[in-house]
């Protein structure tokens, strides 16, 4: 039965690709024709779930999550990515962690505001806030497996059009998703200020180690993220 929440949208079953990392390929009908994917990534920790770039799934995708885990957290780690916050709230009372800023998504309000000093909820791990982008965003890394780089529209990996309707295949090459550990190209634009350069913020970021990347677009790329990611910034900037 309907609910007053956005419908789940078709996705991908979830696939462990690391220890207690679950990770679902989905998708989002942004408008009528254009279909673009969209990733959640999923953590446990001592049976608890964090859902990172939260997606609503169908009931049998939430049935799995269920048996992974008890669903008590969401990670907003992007401004645009709030979509089935409310629904996740509600039906779990799960505790909402953001930055603050952004308009797309106020309601409801984070729990637990993320900024330079927060400590991630689980060990091994650590918020990368950007510093220069006009809107809050951030990263996530997990020091471990190599190093797992968690972003939301930031930085995508793109190496197929998985899950993209036609009309989003045609638009992904065009303007230029098409690359490893790619910075999405609109989400640059919107967030650059005036005379400003995110490159800063990119340059931090690789000071860390990592093997891997998983984005809210595109797919996630297992092995060679970070000198994926120096290509792309020796590229863009
Ligand atoms: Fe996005």
């Amino acid at each position: 039965m309907a609910d007053k929440y956005p419908a789940a949208q078709p996705h991908d079953d979830p696939v462990e690709i690391f220890p207690d990392v679950l990770y679902v390929h989905g998708s989002f009908r942004m408008a009528p024709g254009m279909t673009i994917n969209r990733n959640m990534v999923v953590l446990r920790h001592d049976g608890e779930l964090s859902l990172i770039n939260p997606v609503r799934l169908s009931p049998a995708g939430e049935k799995a999550l269920q048996d992974y885990g008890e669903i008590t957290r969401l990670i907003r780690l992007g401004p645009m990515h709030g979509l089935d916050d409310p629904y996740y709230v509600d039906r779990f009372g799960a505790e909402l962690w953001s930055q603050e800023g952004g308009t797309e998504y106020a309601d409801p309000p984070p729990l637990v505001v993320i900024d330079e000093s927060t400590e991630a909820p689980f060990p091994s791990a650590k918020f990368i806030p950007f510093r220069e982008t006009k809107i809050p965003e951030c990263v996530l890394l997990l020091e471990r497996d190599g190093g797992i780089l968690l972003s939301c529209d930031s930085i995508q990996h793109w190496a197929s059009t998985s899950r993209c309707s036609l009309l989003a295949k045609a638009v992904c090459y065009a303007v230029g998703f098409m690359h490893p550990a790619n910075i999405g190209p609109f989400w640059l634009k919107l967030m650059t200020k005036p005379g400003g350069s995110l490159k800063p913020d990119f340059e931090r970021i690789l000071e860390h180690d990592f093997e891997h990347v998983i984005g809210a677009h595109g797919q996630a790329m297992q092995g060679g993220a970070k000198a994926a990611l120096r290509a792309t910034v020796d590229r863009v900037f």
